[in-house]
């Protein structure tokens, strides 16, 4: 066979596997387009998880009438003009290719009006073959409706998943642009059911309208010369979703979302980096979702900074203010199944996990000591311990932590001979405590999480009895720590129910 051109039909319907994965990615590209046009209102609609229809409407520029034929096709883009703006994107699209694969696999149309112009422009594409082009009246802006996605492509048809699985995927998408551009108004109709009407308001209003079940939103917020790490997060919807941002846009991250998760555990969060341009690589995928970092352990720091230094609850910082008195405004209930401190605090009933907080304050400490200088250790009488091999391979593993801790010890003929523990380890029950601490699951191993278990150990225990003095001075220090809300690991700290709840509840006014 000679070799040949491929048809441009064919090119797109073979780019258009790369970037059209689903409905949701359909939604996603379209979505991008509208905000590229400056669009402040979209409209939504999807049918059958998007497999039948996936629609935006937008008020924005609209496209020039004789440009209209360039959009649907290939590499044809108005957003850069050379390779060096590749650098400096500010726009989300710029390949210029997404229309084209999209009209090339589904029955495709889009109306589209410049304010400039009397009359809009309608275009008909049904798979990759040009149907129409015509006048019609239309309001300023670009209405693009995808019907049948797949229909010329039976195989891609019969992979996509239940039209539930595609919805889900569509919300995602519908939510990471929703969240970001809380300025403007958007709308979500789902087989004719118009489930979100959102008008402009500030993220953490839209963070709450769309996620009910987010009560209170911890921000935090954290700059280093590298960059800036904002966002919130929030102890009650433990349900491990999460949205990050790079330069504003949405991203996914497989470490990064490792790395928040080991501070936040399964708290909803939603954080925003801002890195300089070149650090960052939006082009490795079609559809722009990856990211890769430059240098990625500077910005994996700066985020993990960014999470143990977050916020306070606000409701308790005047606590630690000089002006508010201790044990004034802040009523110390009692504990109960020896496991939590309740108190009384402007208008709430604060149940604290007393493990949790003490965890959390002799994390702080063992952190801060160690960065400054290391933790003291403290010589002891050697005291012997047998591991088997399983033991004595993670030990292996763990032992320049141990070290950096403040241990000392020898490992012979599978026998630990510990000869220095960390001070804060004194009158403990060595053995265990170091046992413990070897059969721990670490998610890496690093000193930080190695010190998590410590502290862990450290730790007064569900269980103890806690005097009135003991509770008042755990919380006094709780409340000094950086981040009162979550556990090194991610667990909240707390539970809180307001008063005005309760007397709801009980029906008084
Ligand atoms: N909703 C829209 N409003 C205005 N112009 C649009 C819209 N959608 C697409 N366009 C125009 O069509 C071109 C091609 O879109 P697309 O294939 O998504 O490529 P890209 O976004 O990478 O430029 C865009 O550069 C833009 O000029
Ligand atoms: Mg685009």
């Amino acid at each position: 066979m000679r070799i040949k051109k491929l048809p441009e039909g064919l090119i797109n319907k073979i780019a258009a596997g790369e970037v059209v994965e689903r409905p949701a990615s359909v939604l996603k590209e379209l979505i991008e387009n509208s905000l590229d046009a400056q669009a402040d209102t979209l409209q939504i609609a999807v049918e059958k998880g998007g497999k039948k229809l996936i629609e935006v409407r937008d008020n924005g520029t609209g496209i020039h009438p004789d440009d209209i034929m360039e959009a649907v096709s290939r590499f044809s883009t108005s957003k850069i003009d050379s390779f060096d703006d590749l650098y400096c994107i500010t726009t989300y699209g710029f390949r210029g290719e997404a229309l084209a694969s999209i009209s090339a696999v589904s029955r495709f149309s889009l109306i589209t009006r410049q304010k400039e112009f009397p009359l809009g422009k309608e275009l008909f594409v049904e798979g990759g073959v040009f149907r129409h082009l015509s006048d019609t009246g239309a309001s300023v802006g670009t209405a693009v409706r995808v019907r049948d996605l797949f229909f010329n492509l039976p195989v891609r048809e019969r992979f996509l998943k239940s039209e539930r699985t595609e919805l889900n995927h569509i919300m995602d998408v519908f939510f990471r642009y929703a969240i970001y551009h809380s300025d403007k108004r958007f709308s979500l109709t789902v087989d004719g059911k118009q489930i979100y009407t959102l008008l402009p308001e500030n993220t953490e209003e839209r963070i709450k309208r769309l996620f009910p079940k987010v009560e209170q939103l911890i921000s935090f917020e954290w700059e280093n010369q590298l960059g800036r790490v904002s966002g919130y997060y929030s102890p009650d919807y433990q349900s491990g979703k999460g949205f990050i941002y790079i330069n504003g846009r949405p991203v996914k991250n497989s470490m990064l979302k490792k790395i928040i998760s080991s501070k936040l555990g399964n708290s909803f969060y939603v954080i925003f980096l801002e890195l300089p341009p070149y650090s960052v690589d939006f082009n490795i995928h079609p559809s722009k979702i990856d990211v890769k970092f430059r240098k990625d352990r500077p910005v994996y720091e700066l985020v993990k900074t960014a999470l143990e230094k977050s916020g306070k609850p606000q409701v308790f910082y005047s606590l630690s203010q000089p002006s508010v008195k201790y044990g004034g405004e802040f009523k110390i209930l009692g504990q109960i199944e020896n496991t939590f401190i309740v108190v009384y605090y402007n208008g709430e009933v604060y149940f604290i996990d007393q493990h949790v907080a003490s965890e959390r304050i002799n994390y702080e400490l063992l952190l801060k000591k160690y960065r400054s200088g290391g933790i003291d250790s403290e010589a002891i009488s050697p005291v012997k311990l047998k591991l088997d091999k399983l033991q004595q391979e993670k030990f292996e593993q763990l032992s320049s932590v141990f070290k950096n801790a403040g241990f000392d010890f020898k490992l012979k003929d599978g026998t630990l001979y510990i000869t220095a523990v960390p001070v804060y380890a004194r009158g403990r029950d060595i053995k265990k405590f170091v046992l413990n601490l070897i059969n721990s699951e670490y998610p890496e191993v690093e000193i930080e999480s190695f010190l998590g278990e410590l502290a862990c150990e450290l730790s007064v225990e569900a269980g103890d009895i806690l005097h009135d003095e003991e509770a008042k001075s755990l919380l006094k220090l709780w409340l000094e720590t950086d981040n009162p809300n979550l556990c090194p690991h991610g667990r909240p700290i707390y539970y809180k129910i307001p008063v005005e709840q309760i007397k709801k509840k009980v029906g008084r006014r």
